[in-house]
């Protein structure tokens, strides 16, 4: 499995404090079966305490040092989540190999908790004209996407991937981002689930519980999400194709995906 979004890098935002717990959570993803983590602290917001991303820099690469130096089997990445704003674009353009995923095309892009920018359609638009190529991390914690997943689909439409937090398939984030998770599942409006685990407490970073949570979801597809599209994404590639994104599907519920198939 590949872990496209976690806050591993110590000491820059609500992630880990220090390289000790940045270490251990490593070792628990690799326990849990983590070949690769992405390394995604967030950049541009106020969850930021570095503001000055030539110290981030300096910092990914102390760190990465120390992954090397150590005994984990496990790959790490560079990344970041990367908060919105509308002067993005000069910023992705300076410090691409910092905010994309392995200095590619690719990059883990934060809307606020509440809603989408009414300009968002436009802005992913002109991102991808410019070779950048958003990931909208756990859409299904955003209140507007909750209450209508058609926002979303504009956007995945328009040529933005999606990633789906596993904690929220667990319920871990609440009933409705659990119930927006399976919802946009069931849309084909999801690309990626992953952990954005910030500790080794109450978001451990672990993925090998998600198959078990989507009884009905073709196995296949759950290893897109959790292998192959983070795997074309890392490569800078094309990802595989999730299937078309659907809309006015019946809303279904957290428990229909646990319903017999034939029933
Ligand atoms: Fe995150």
């Amino acid at each position: 499995m590949i872990d496209l979004h976690g806050h591993y890098l110590p000491a820059v935002d609500d992630g880990p404090a220090d390289l000790d717990v940045s270490l251990a959570m490593l070792r628990y993803a690799e326990g849990d079966g983590i070949e690769t983590a992405v390394v995604t602290p967030h950049a541009c917001s106020s969850l930021c305490r570095i503001k000055d991303l030539e110290l981030m820099r300096r910092n990914w690469q102390d760190f990465l040092a120390a992954v090397n130096s150590s005994d984990l089997q496990i790959h790490i990445v560079s990344g970041a989540e990367v908060y919105f704003t509308s002067e993005l674009l000069p910023i992705l353009k300076d410090n691409r190999d910092l905010l994309t995923i392995n200095n590619g095309s690719y990059f883990l892009l934060e809307f606020p908790g509440e809603y989408i920018y009414a300009h968002s359609k436009d802005f992913i638009f002109n991102i991808l004209t410019e070779g950048f190529i958003p990931i909208i991390s756990h859409a299904e914690r955003n209140a507007e996407i909750q209450r209508s997943p058609q926002v979303l689909f504009d956007l995945v439409k328009a040529g933005a991937l999606c990633q789906v937090n596993a904690g929220s398939l667990r319920g871990d984030f609440g009933n409705q981002a659990r119930s927006c998770a399976y919802e946009l599942i069931q849309g084909n409006l999801v690309h990626v689930i992953a952990s954005d685990a910030h500790d080794l407490e109450g978001r451990k970073p672990e993925l090998a519980y998600v198959p078990a949570l989507l009884p009905q979801v073709d196995p296949e597809k759950i290893a897109l999400y959790l292998h192959d599209i983070p795997a074309a994404v890392i490569a800078d590639q094309a990802v595989p194709d999730i299937g078309e994104p659907l809309l006015n599907q019946p809303r279904r519920t957290f428990f229909d995906f646990f319903k017999k198939r034939d029933s």
